[in-house]
């Protein structure tokens, strides 16, 4: 596993979209694994500037980690949305190449087998990775099996007061969602985990530190043998 302790969060955030980059343009591989959250924002961010400068997702599909269930699909929170305005409308990344689970799906249940089969077949090449301030990586809360694939999962209390910050007053955040499982991350042929802030230290720590096991999900992530980690000092400031 490499750790690289950036200057900053702007310089945490351009690092990583150097590994993007350079995944982008010169990877067989098209397929690319997106997270969400504020993070990722910056990150959106820095692929856009890229695109300007001629970074071209064009021959890119891109594959969601997880999504909320029951929000319409034109809730500005549904992920798919959230990627298409943060990302893919001010690059060359087609909506047709952009998937995701279906938020909106009657039989959730074969939502997310569906998409576990989409996800497998893509094979993907790079996925990037957020983490929860409890360890989370996608919806994989703490305890969740290494084994698991997608599925609808329940949000613990602490992923949907740290995202109500995304919703509007009124708008309380889904109970539940569809989110790729551990072993659907893992089989990605490289994993990139990237956390800025004060608020991830403890999270990072364990995950980078502490014992591989299931209480802290993004520990798993010390089992694939291709993985970069991309933090800020203050997200850094746990390790030893
Ligand atoms: C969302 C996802 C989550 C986030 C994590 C960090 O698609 O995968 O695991 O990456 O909750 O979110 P932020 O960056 O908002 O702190």
């Amino acid at each position: 596993m490499r750790i690289v302790v950036s200057d900053d969060p702007d310089s945490a955030v351009h690092q990583a979209a150097d590994i993007v980059e350079r995944f982008v343009s010169t990877s067989e591989s098209r397929a690319l694994g997106l997270a969400t959250g504020r993070t990722m924002e910056g990150l959106f961010a820095g692929l856009v500037n890229r695109h300007r400068q001629g970074l071209s997702f064009r021959a890119v599909d891109a594959y969601l980690l997880d999504e909320y269930v029951g929000l319409d699909r034109c809730d500005p929170n549904v992920y798919r949305s959230v990627v298409h305005r943060l990302l893919a409308r001010h690059v060359d990344l087609d909506d047709g190449s952009l998937h995701g689970p279906d938020p909106r799906a009657s039989d959730t249940d074969a939502e997310c087998a569906r998409y576990e089969r989409e996800v497998r077949d893509a094979s993907i090449g790079l996925q990037i990775l957020g983490i929860g301030s409890n360890g989370h990586i996608a919806f994989n809360e703490p305890g969740t099996p290494f084994d698991s694939v997608t599925r609808v999962v329940e949000l613990s209390e602490q992923t949907r007061s740290d995202n109500a910050r995304f919703f509007a007053a009124g708008h309380s955040v889904p109970a539940q969602a569809m989110t790729q499982g551990i072993a659907t991350i893992l089989a990605a042929s490289e994993l990139l985990l990237v956390a800025v802030g004060a608020g991830k230290a403890s999270a990072v720590a364990r995950a980078v530190e502490g014992p591989i096991t299931d209480a802290v999900p993004a520990s798993a992530i010390r089992m694939h043998s291709n993985v970069t980690v991309v933090l800020d000092p203050p997200a850094a400031q746990g390790l030893e």
